[in-house]
């Protein structure tokens, strides 16, 4: 009957435990605060203000989010494509409430978002939809082609008026342009690991040192 049924969720995904959740949300703040006072960053404020050489204060400038999670599958309580497979998928029961851990292994920031990359183990792929890169074939032509698990990540804040859903499109367009062979300006070493600019106002960090978070696979009503 209807009540045994488990009813569709918004979506699935990692939730990362509350102590992780303060951490990575001081790493990101950290690196905000750095990069908006770097000279390389300063020369291409116009990408985020569309005014030359203007003041910005990247804190400010995003709203940053709670509850911090890696979506796996959006499903919109059913209304989304492959939801209810999904959501019927023996690994999806199997693995619903454990705990893994996940690693970030990059920050970036776009004029739309800021975000973490989280790079699956082939364990945590099996939790990773199928279609979820060729999903954001409109709007990144070239994510069919990028890896299983290339568009992973935590929405850590976004411009005011943009939907969390930009970040992973962000992450899958700079991907896109590495899989191209665009190796970005190398700007510099930080003390949390090397910062690449991409055009655009894309900015990638690679983390020197993976944050480990753990987190629970579970879904989220609202
Ligand atoms: P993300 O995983 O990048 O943070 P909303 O609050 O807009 O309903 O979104 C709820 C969550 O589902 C957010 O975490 C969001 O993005 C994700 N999400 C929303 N729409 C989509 C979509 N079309 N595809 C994938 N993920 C989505």
């Amino acid at each position: 009957g209807p009540l045994e049924e488990m009813a569709i969720p918004l979506y699935f995904g990692w939730f990362l435990l509350s102590s992780v959740q303060v951490k990575v949300g001081c790493t990101s703040m950290d690196f905000l605060k750095t990069l908006d006072t770097l000279e390389a960053f300063k020369k291409h404020t116009s990408d985020f203000t569309g005014k030359e050489e203007m003041e910005l204060d990247l804190e400010q400038y995003f709203e940053t989010k709670g509850n911090l999670h890696c979506t796996t599958k959006f499903c919109d309580y059913g209304k989304a494509e492959g939801a209810k497979e999904y959501a019927e998928k023996q690994t999806v029961k199997d693995f619903y409430s454990s705990v893994f851990e996940l690693s970030l292994s990059a920050l970036f920031v776009t004029p739309r978002t800021v975000g973490a990359r989280v790079s699956l183990t082939e364990e945590q792929l099996l939790l990773w939809p199928g279609d979820a890169e060729k999903e954001a074939e409109s709007v990144v032509p070239a994510a069919a082609s990028l890896p299983l698990g290339s568009r992973a990540h935590v929405t850590l804040g976004c411009a005011e008026g943009v939907d969390p859903v930009q970040t992973g499109l962000d992450l899958l367009e700079i991907l896109a342009l590495q899989q191209e062979g665009q190796q970005g300006e190398l700007v510099e070493e930080m003390e949390l690991g090397s910062l690449t600019y991409y055009g655009k106002g894309r900015w990638l960090l690679s983390l020197r040192e993976p944050i480990c978070a753990p987190a629970c696979f579970s879904s989220y009503y609202k």
